[in-house]
């Protein structure tokens, strides 16, 4: 079988130069594969820079506050990731002594680090013998070896974690696992593999059998929760009135404007928008609808609806937590995307 040394000697001649892969500094390490695991290279890139840059070491990143770690991250989506990233660096400070560890076994027991952000950080600082498998490595398993069971099904991930284990011995495990992984992102690509320039195509069952378009084979994933955000942007002498989300939902501690959730879009239901409403004002507002948005997230899809206000609303209940925020301090907060986008886009344009 010429699987692993096709593969490494592809990679040595195709791989892209990138700043973590000359490193064997686990923490280095870390911070890359936590941001790839939200984003394609490109764009993860910038964010890798900035994260290093601002955080030389775990040290700095410990002492970081978390509205700083969720600005930083403000645009990658999935913020508990930024927020275990803070918890993990401070573990290991106080656990570790500061050493950020290269050992798979400890590895897994952090926060945010499950199997495969272990094996890589293993892998790539100590050389520990540990397969990666992502998703990159699923598509070409699947594909090289023929192998039909859903990568998300159970019996699918014991068979293909079985497979890349047997497949890691005997390689030098930092190259082997780039190797895989930069295969399956260049030129076992998701869409439209290069068949015709790749090397492992002699032996390849997909290519065989015409089946690069059927494997791998992913379940799909149950319905996911539809949602209606419509939110009320509330401009006065310059400042805007914003409020941090709290736990137990999306975005939580990120800002947003004052919210009301319908049950479907707001003009299905006149009478309940407008309940809810009072209820948040304490009056009903002329409304201005201004844009409206869809937001997927992985287990729900938002619409999200930006009402302008033109009339003052004076007997705005504060206690619940709103802020008025300046502009300066409205760009400092950290905010979900689609509010992001609405402040850099719209705001100005009210
Ligand atoms: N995706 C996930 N980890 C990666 C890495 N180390 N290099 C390139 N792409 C990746």
């Amino acid at each position: 079988m010429n699987f692993q040394p096709e593969i490494i000697t592809w990679y040595l001649n195709n791989k892209r130069e990138l700043p973590w892969r000359n490193t064997s500094d686990a923490y280095i390490i870390w911070l890359s594969e936590i941001i790839l695991q939200q984003t394609r290279v490109e764009q993860g890139m910038p964010y890798f820079n900035r994260f290093l840059s601002r955080f030389p070491t775990v040290k700095d990143f410990a002492a970081a506050s978390e509205a700083e770690i969720l600005k930083l991250w403000e645009g990658l989506g999935y913020y508990s990731r930024g927020r275990n990233m803070l918890h993990t660096a401070r573990a290991v400070m106080e656990l570790h002594g500061g050493i950020f560890p290269t050992q798979y076994d400890t590895l897994v027991k952090l926060k945010g680090i499950g199997a495969y952000t272990a094996a890589a950080i293993s892998s790539f600082s100590a050389k520990e013998l540990r397969a990666v498998v992502d998703g990159n490595v699923y598509r070409v398993l699947a594909r090289y070896f023929g192998i039909d069971l859903p990568i998300n099904s159970p019996a699918g991930q014991k068979q293909f974690a079985a497979l890349a284990t047997e497949l890691i011995q005997g390689q030098d495990p930092s190259i082997y696992n780039q190797a895989i992984m930069e295969f399956g992102a260049l030129q076992c690509k998701p869409k439209v593999p290069l068949c015709e320039s790749c090397p492992l195509r002699p032996d390849c069952f997909a290519f065989k059998h015409h089946q690069t378009q059927l494997l791998p084979v992913k379940l799909k994933a149950a319905g996911k929760r539809v949602r209606h955000f419509n939110y009320f942007v509330i401009e006065q002498d310059g400042l805007v009135l914003m409020k941090q989300r709290s736990a137990g939902d999306v975005w939580q501690q990120l800002y947003d404007f004052p919210l009301v959730e319908t049950a479907q879009e707001h003009y299905a239901d006149p009478e309940m928008f407008q309940k809810a409403m009072h209820e948040l004002f304490g009056s009903i507002p002329v409304l201005r609808p201004v844009i409206n948005k869809k937001h997927v997230l992985t287990h729900q899809i938002i619409y999200v609806q930006f009402f302008a206000l033109d009339n003052n609303i004076t007997n705005f209940n504060t206690k619940a937590g709103f802020k008025w925020l300046n502009s300066e301090a409205l760009m400092a907060v950290p905010k979900p995307n689609v509010i992001n986008d609405f402040v850099k886009f719209y705001l100005t344009k009210l």
